[in-house]
């Protein structure tokens, strides 16, 4: 393939003249810094194991084996492995939750202080900014709730990283005060799939950076994958960047009035929050159809692919890569799937709150104890053995070393009955889980 071939000339590794990526000196070292200039960091790194990587060297920067770290229970699975593997024991806060619209909300910073105040073995928080649905929680606040406390604030900007060159978009995690942040540049930047970005600010000892990435790193980086971080941070700082950034801005604009305009429809603005949204993303629903099935009619019947969807929301994403032709197609594909679904009776469903957990056990001792499978009509009172995630939207709902209570039960089952797969959920009718023995 002549692609491959042309990739090949890049494909280089560590020898004359191309340094070593855990112990940056030469063209690595000149990359990074200039990254580091760009979105403020005391210093950055490539992660080239997404930000799957980048969390799991976050957490082992921030803590030492069981310390505690106070987590947004909402957070990506990787959270909990990174957990898991760097022996942490968590601590959980909850977002708000919005009966009405039916969306889990901002973290607020008074639930951060009232934790940090109970649990003085905190020495770390981490926090999802913005989260899967563009909501963004008062970070600056938060931050300062942190170091009041002698806290570390690590963010998960995993969705962010294009956040910081626009004005119209909400804050950076830096530029808010975060300590370490975790951005997947290859989710809103133009980079290649599985690269992420790792910084530090002003209270991250540098060598502390280092050591976690000699330990969890490849001793083999691909040159493909820092020369694509390197070029889309560049091309997104650059006049044309920020341009086609701003242009992107104004099309979900004027997508977010003609999907208003839509009968049946609802679509998140920015008027509807109390801190800041990400406005690339694109979050919406109708009244008769869930998230889902829009999400599927759009696919099959129309070849637009959705982000994700939840019983509620379907989620788009706006790219500087999309042009005006993408958001037309998928204003006129709304409006005619709401056509064909007016007279669909409306949809009941299961709200997509979070149920408070109880932890009976670190996560790691649970991970390794001996387990046995039971039915999940039968487990209330047990300890989970694994982790359980509705697909959509990937949040674990239930966690190893979690108490499995009724209300979880009725919850998962709820969820199955209407269709959601629970990743975890064991046998042929996928209706047995592993608890603890
Ligand atoms: C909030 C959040 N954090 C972290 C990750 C992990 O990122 P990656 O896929 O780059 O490893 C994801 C992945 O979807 C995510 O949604």
């Amino acid at each position: 393939m002549p692609w491959l071939q042309d990739a090949a000339v890049i494909d280089t590794t560590e020898t004359y003249g191309s340094d070593n990526l855990l112990h940056p000196e030469e063209a690595i070292r000149d990359s990074l810094d200039a990254i580091a200039a760009i979105f403020g960091a005391k210093r950055s790194l490539f992660s080239l194991n997404g930000s799957t990587g980048s969390i799991y060297m976050a957490q082992h920067m921030a803590l030492q084996p069981g310390e505690t770290l106070l987590v947004q229970r909402d957070s990506h699975k990787s959270v909990y492995n990174g957990a898991i593997l760097n022996r942490i024991q968590l601590d959980y806060v909850y977002p708000a939750y919005d009966k009405t619209r039916h969306i889990v909300q901002d973290i607020q910073p008074e639930a951060i202080r009232d934790k940090l105040q109970a649990n003085p073995s905190i020495k770390a928080v981490m926090v999802v900014y913005p989260n899967y649905f563009g909501i963004t929680s008062d970070l600056a606040r938060i931050a300062e709730v942190c170091h009041a406390h002698g806290a570390l604030l690590i963010v998960d900007e995993a969705h962010g990283s294009h956040m910081h060159f626009s004005d119209r978009l909400p804050p950076s995690a830096l530029s808010c005060g975060a300590d370490i942040v975790v951005q997947s540049t290859h989710k809103t930047m133009p980079s290649l799939t599985q690269t992420s970005l790792l910084h530090i600010g002003e209270r991250v000892d540098e060598a502390a950076l280092s050591r976690a990435g000699a330990l969890f790193q490849t001793t083999s980086p691909s040159y493909l994958f820092m020369t694509s971080i390197e070029n889309a941070v560049l091309y997104m700082d650059s006049e044309k960047g920020r341009a086609q950034l701003d242009a992107l801005l104004d099309q979900v604009q004027a997508f977010r009035r003609q999907v208003s305009a839509l009968p049946d429809y609802e679509i998140l603005c920015a008027e509807d929050m109390q801190n800041g949204l990400d406005l690339t993303r694109l979050l919406f629903r109708h009244k008769n159809c869930s998230g889902a099935k829009l999400k599927d009619i759009l696919y099959y019947e129309h070849n637009i692919a959705l982000e994700m969807a939840d019983l509620y929301y379907a989620l788009a994403l706006g790219s500087v890569n999309n042009t005006q032709e993408d958001f037309s197609a998928l204003v006129e594909a709304l409006a005619r799937v709401g056509e064909a679904c007016r007279h669909c009776p409306a949809q009941i469903r299961t709200p997509a709150d979070l149920i408070p957990a109880t932890i009976d056990l670190p996560m790691y001792e649970a991970y390794y104890q001996e387990k046995e499978t039971i039915p999940l009509a039968t487990a209330a009172g047990r300890v989970a053995g694994q982790q359980l995630i509705p697909y959509p939207p990937g949040v674990p709902v239930v966690l190893p070393g979690e108490r499995i209570t009724e209300p979880l039960i009725q919850k998962l089952t709820d969820l199955q009955e209407q269709g959601i797969d629970i990743v975890g959920m064991i046998g042929p009718e996928r209706a047995c889980v592993e608890v603890l023995r």
